[in-house]
């Protein structure tokens, strides 16, 4: 496996791979379970699989947050020459913005609502980074996680409106046995908090439970916002039903239609993101 700090070299050697068709995995490191089911799957769909560390500043609204976020390199090294991955780019932030860009991505009505309201700039600076890796690694395939399902309609619309070459795969989201989605940020969390973490996805699944039944949204945001209130170590910031598609609220549950319900919540002030699709 070769680990390559800069654009130029990583550029050079995969323009001598002619002909091979690469596959690519962005992430922040802190690399767990869930980010190894994309390289995994990378690694057998193409060529030659790339992973891609690098902790993007310009996508932190919150700079406690970007500072806290967890390093861990050598380890995510290791994880990933264990599954056959070929080559980790793990640029510095100098590398990757000599100069900080001063465009602007517009995502529209996907970056106003959801994780867009509560981080503002956070899609600006995921459509900057996720454009210039694409550019730098020219991939066939890229793989996403469905965990960050606002992030995949955002990088959907970027490769549809900037007709970038590659083909979009989004994959499941991966769990611990408690239901607890996989995250870099649940480092952070104590044992207790871990476990208490467990009830996001417990109160995704009552609520695809209750809005099949037949509640409205509203009913079935109040219950669960009454669970949320009877558990005061959690801080919720939003908890919505949606259409998977469009991302619009949607009051009435309709077999057939693509459904989500998403959510967001601190928990030993680590922000926490979770969502089900039915
Ligand atoms: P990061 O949070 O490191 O995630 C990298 C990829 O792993 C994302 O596509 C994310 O959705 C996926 N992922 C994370 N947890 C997962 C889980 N439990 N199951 C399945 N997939 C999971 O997302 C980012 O980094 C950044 O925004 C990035 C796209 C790299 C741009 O900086």
């Amino acid at each position: 496996m070769r680990i390559i700090n800069t654009i130029i070299e990583t550029q050079q050697f995969l323009k001598s791979q002619s002909g091979a068709q690469i596959g690519f995995v962005p992430t922040m490191g802190a690399l767990h379970a869930g980010h190894m089911e994309l390289v995994k799957r990378a690694v057998r769909e193409n060529d030659i699989s790339v992973c891609s560390i690098f902790v993007n500043p310009t996508q932190f609204n919150n700079p406690e947050d970007l500072k806290k976020y967890p390093r861990t390199l050598e380890e995510d090294c290791k994880m990933l020459e264990e599954v056959g991955c070929d080559v980790v780019f793990a640029p510095s932030a100098e590398e990757m913005y000599p100069n900080l860009p001063k465009m602007k991505l517009d995502f529209g009505d996907l970056e106003t609502k959801l994780e867009g309201e509560f981080r503002p700039g956070h899609f600006n600076g995921v459509g900057i980074v996720v454009s210039k890796l694409f550019h730098i690694v020219k991939p066939q395939r890229a793989y996403f996680g469905q965990k960050d399902l606002q992030q995949c309609a955002v990088v959907n619309r970027l490769v549809k409106d900037l007709s970038f070459d590659l083909k979009l795969i989004i994959c499941d989201t991966v769990r611990e046995e408690s239901g607890l989605a996989m995250s870099s940020r649940n480092r952070r969390l104590s044992e207790t908090g871990r476990s208490q973490a467990a009830f996001l996805y417990q109160s995704l699944k009552l609520g695809e439970k209750l809005f099949k039944e037949g509640l409205t949204a509203l009913e079935v945001k109040e219950k669960i916002s009454r669970a949320y209130a009877d558990r005061s170590y959690f801080t919720p910031e939003y908890y919505e039903i949606i259409d998977f598609e469009t991302l619009n609220n949607i009051d009435l549950y309709k077999k057939g239609n693509k459904t989500a319900i998403v959510l967001a919540v601190f928990l030993e002030e680590v922000r926490l993101i979770d969502n089900i699709v039915f």
